[in-house]
Order: C-alpha cells, then sequence, then structure tokens
C-alpha cells in the first residue's frame, strides 16, 4: 500500500525569474498548496504605499511597524483562471501589487524585521501541515528551513528583464525595458545584501538556471527531483 506523503516544496531565487510560474506549476500537477510570498511582501508595500508612508524618497518605517496588526492577507481562488489572488484587508489588490511602482518599493518594506517575522510567521501557518508550494527569497533559509525539496531558480538578468518586459507590456504600454532592468538589479541587490533574512542560495538546495530553457523543460525538470524524493521517502 502506498502512504503518499505531502512534502514541502521551498522555491527561492532572483527577481522574475520564474519561480512563482513553476511553483503554480509543481502545485497544480501534485495537487499542492501554492503560496506566492512575494504577493504578501508586495501587499504590505502596497498598504504602507496607500497610507503615505513610502514613496520613492521617503519611508516613514515606524508608521507601518506601528500599524502591522491592521493587515490582514489571505489568498483566494480566481474561480476563473484558478489561480489564487491576494486580498488586503477583505480587498483584491492582485493586479494593484503587480505594478513598477510597487516594484520600485517592495524590497524597502521587505528589509523591515518587524514585516518579516508577522510574513512569515503566517507564511508558517498556510504551509505547515505539508503538501506546499512556497516561492520566494527566504523559503528554503528561514520558512521551511526543513523543507524535503529546495529549489533555487536564476536566469540571466537581461534575459529576465524581457520576459517581465512582455508580461507588463499588456497592462502599461508607457514601459521600458530599460526601466524593468533596472528594477531587476536593484531589487537583487537589495534583497541579497539586506541584513534581514536575505536572499541565499542554501547548500541543500537545486540550483535551476531557466535562461535557456522553456517553462515546460524546467517544470519536467523540476518534478523529476520531486518524484525522486518522493520515491525515496514513501513508504511501501
Ligand atoms: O517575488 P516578488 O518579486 O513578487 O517579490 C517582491 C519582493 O518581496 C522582492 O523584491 C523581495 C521581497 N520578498 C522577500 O523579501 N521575501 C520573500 N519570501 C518574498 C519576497
Amino acid at each position: 500500500m502506498t502512504d503518499s506523503k505531502q512534502i514541502t516544496i521551498a522555491i527561492d531565487g532572483y527577481s522574475s525569474c520564474g519561480k512563482s510560474t513553476l511553483a503554480k506549476s509543481l502545485a497544480q500537477t501534485l495537487n499542492y498548496i501554492f503560496i506566492d510570498t512575494g504577493a504578501m511582501y508586495r501587499a504590505v508595500a502596497l498598504f504602507a504605499f496607500k497610507n503615505k508612508w513610502i514613496n520613492e524618497l521617503e519611508f516613514n518605517s515606524q508608521n507601518l511597524i506601528a500599524n502591522l496588526d491592521n493587515i490582514n492577507l489571505h489568498f483566494e481562488k480566481n474561480e476563473v483562471t484558478r489561480k489564487p489572488e491576494i486580498y488586503l484587508n477583505g480587498e483584491n489588490v492582485e493586479s494593484q501589487i503587480r505594478t513598477l511602482e510597487i516594484s520600485n518599493l517592495v524590497s524597502r518594506v521587505a528589509s523591515i524585521k518587524e514585516v518579516r517575522i508577522k510574513l512569515v510567521s503566517e507564511q508558517q501557518k498556510m504551509g505547515g501541515k505539508g503538501g506546499v508550494v512556497m516561492d520566494g527569497r527566504d523559503i528554503g533559509s528561514v520558512v521551511f528551513p526543513n523543507a524535503e525539496i529546495k529549489f533555487f531558480i536564476t536566469a540571466a538578468p537581461k534575459i529576465r528583464a524581457e520576459r517581465r518586459y512582455k508580461e507588463l507590456l499588456a497592462s502599461n504600454s508607457d514601459i521600458t525595458l530599460e526601466e524593468i532592468e533596472k528594477n531587476l538589479i536593484e531589487r537583487d541587490f537589495l534583497d541579497s545584501t539586506r541584513t534581514e533574512s536575505p536572499l541565499i542560495q542554501t547548500v541543500d538546495s537545486i540550483l535551476i538556471d531557466n535562461s535557456l530553457i522553456t517553462i515546460n523543460e524546467q517544470l519536467e525538470l523540476a518534478l523529476k527531483y520531486v518524484y525522486k524524493k518522493l520515491k525515496k521517502i514513501t513508504k511501501f
């Protein structure tokens, strides 16, 4: 008899290198929960932005910290697209958090210790039972250091910028490739050099560089590792 264990899969890596795309497809294939933790940091950045505590030049982090208890986040599946979308205090903010404006603010918000403590604790509750694919920057290092599988995803900055450009162009025709590349490079730098849980590749993670492979090839590759692990830990 097969005892199919539900494992935890952690996916970390640089900005815009397809972590969420991989996480989503893995979760669908395995019938696991998918959690995009970047959406949670983006929603907190949106909250700070709407309250005028942050802009390109200034950040009143003390006001944000004092109001963290007033931020309620949850995900709900969009019945049409079948993808989870994020809600901030009851409002669907999925499209508001994906703008370049929020991308330019989010890394500063994500560097605040109190913000990380709140979100990590929520992420651990959401994924604590296993059967989860979670993507972000600190999943394998901080949120689930004992995850059965850890992937670290990367791709050449130019390729990442071009992919994101095509995506964003659909909703914003004013955007330029240069602006996007600048944002990616800045975020990679801030996310990897911050004091609080910086983005690192843990020694036990599997490195995937997807610069030259397709989304499907990446999924197949990742699934090979997952099935190998499941075979190893499943009792017959
Ligand atoms: O995955 P993303 O690009 O949507 O994430 C937005 C930002 O949030 C990213 O620049 C870094 C931060 N982040 C983080 O610090 N830790 C996570 N687990 C996820 C995202």
